[in-house]
């Protein structure tokens, strides 16, 4: 008997508020939930360019409210650093509402910690399995309010919390619709002073994510799910596709731009025109994969990050106090983004096609309309915004695909949102011609 095919898409956002100044009005946006203590979460790099302070005074001015500083999310949080943040907010609290400012790392800390104020239990209790115990948060959590500072993970609008277990040394996260904030703020100057290698890696990031939702399993094309079965990702679909072309078309005018201007060293208020387009390309390739979904590059990447050898960035160098090195999300997606898309062009020709043009709409790159088309265009951003030359610029060899293969094999449910069935082989084959990539 044939399995019936999907005929139901979802989709779900925070409310908006964009534009320069926008981060100006929390205070009178918080004021409708009549707040009396409100948590500022952010990390140390945040913290000193001044944003977070300006924010807490302005939100206990507009508010009366007593507002509580944690700026010690770390870069690319581990359980460890989540724990703690975690152990501050039980501590500290009780609050009535939570506004997270910084890039991913500050902001999937803050979900962290809303989470595990309002609902009981540990950390690992909710996270994905089979690393975790995948349990569903009971409560309602606070209000959120997410002001994100980089221009890259869209997590100001994600059900999404990514997080490093260290003693399994594998990036995982915790998914589930109560985690999205309620509110997003996107003001383009709190970016203006986001350095070049962030700017490069986080826009590699926007640029994934409107990607992989772009060309994800198309919704009608899955399995009918009963309700109770529907998660947040469910598969490109008509607003899905908005958002991600959109999200292109945008860094198509801009990503070269505003890391051009980082490394510059020009006035950063020259780039305002292009640190805004590139916010707005965040949030809306944010607001599309955050409903589709993303698949392979972001499945390999995880082991990439989780299994780091050596690498350390230019321009995450403080983000953490203990050196450790590692492979900056954005990066580690990129890294195999040309060959996953090689791979994935015939299961939907057109769509790899529509992107390639999205993306280079003068026809600058020369490569052929096929499979080498959409790889030869994002090998020609990497190049141009300072991304590593492949997997073996960050330190992994050959010795290293059997692990990576395992780690990215463990992501399933990004897997299952790949335009084509993927094995083992096929992520092995995309890990290996990802050593180098020009
Ligand atoms: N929840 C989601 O939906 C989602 C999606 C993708 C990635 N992520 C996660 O987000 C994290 C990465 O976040 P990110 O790329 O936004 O970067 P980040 O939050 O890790 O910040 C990177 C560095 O830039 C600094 N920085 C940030 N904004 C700055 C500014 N305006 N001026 C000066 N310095 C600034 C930070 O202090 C830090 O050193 C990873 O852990 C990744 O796994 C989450
Ligand atoms: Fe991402």
């Amino acid at each position: 008997m044939a399995t019936s095919t999907e005929t139901v898409f979802t989709y779900a956002a925070p409310s908006l508020k964009m534009g320069p100044g926008a981060s100006a009005e929390i205070g009178h946006d918080l004021l409708a939930y009549g707040v009396r203590r409100v948590l500022v979460v952010t990390d140390p790099g945040v913290a000193a360019t001044g944003h977070p302070a300006r924010i807490a005074e302005q939100v206990a001015a507009a508010t009366g409210a007593e507002v509580v500083v944690f700026d010690r999310a770390r870069v690319e949080p581990t359980d460890a650093s989540m724990i703690e943040a975690v152990e501050f907010g039980r501590s500290e609290g009780p609050f009535d509402a939570i506004v997270a400012v910084g890039g991913g790392s500050s902001i999937d800390t803050a979900k962290a910690v809303n989470l595990l104020v309002t609902n009981p239990g540990d950390l690992m209790d909710y996270v994905n399995a089979p690393v975790g115990k995948a349990q569903a948060p009971q409560h309602p959590l606070l209000p959120l309010v997410a002001v994100p500072t980089t221009t890259g993970t869209g997590a100001e609008s994600t059900t999404i919390c990514v997080l490093d277990v260290l003693a399994l040394e594998v990036k995982t996260g915790i998914s589930h619709a109560r985690l999205r904030p309620t509110m997003a703020v996107v003001d383009p100057d709190l970016t203006l002073t986001q350095p070049a290698m962030v700017t490069a890696s986080s826009g590699m990031d926007i640029l994934s994510h409107a990607l992989e939702s772009y060309t994800a399993r198309w919704y009608a094309d899955q399995p009918a799910k009963r309700p109770e079965q529907r998660v947040p990702y469910c598969g490109s679909n008509p607003i899905s596709d908005a958002w991600s072309e959109k999200a292109m078309s945008l860094l198509a005018s801009s990503f070269r731009a505003a890391v051009n201007a980082a490394r510059s060293g020009e006035d950063p208020s020259e780039a305002r025109t292009v640190r805004e387009q590139m916010a707005m390309a965040a949030t809306f390739a944010g607001l599309g994969f955050g409903n589709a979904g993303v698949h392979v590059p972001h499945a390999c990447a995880y082991p990439i990050a989780g299994r780091v050898k050596g690498y350390r960035p230019e321009d995450y160098v403080d983000h953490d106090a203990d050196g450790a090195p590692m492979v900056p999300h954005g990066m580690a997606v990129s890294l195999t983004a040309p060959e996953a898309f090689r791979l994935t062009f015939d299961a939907a020709p057109t769509r790899h096609l529509a992107a390639a043009r999205l993306l280079d709409p003068h026809g600058a790159v020369s490569a052929p309309d096929g499979p080498d088309r959409l790889p030869a265009v994002l090998a020609s951003i990497m190049r141009d915004v300072g991304i590593p030359n492949g997997l073996a610029a960050v330190g992994f060899g050959e010795g290293d695909v059997d692990a990576l293969v395992e780690g990215a094999w463990a992501q399933q449910r990004l897997l299952a949102t790949a335009p084509r069935d993927m094995t083992q082989e096929d992520l092995a084959g995309v890990l290996r011609a990802s050593m180098e990539h020009w």
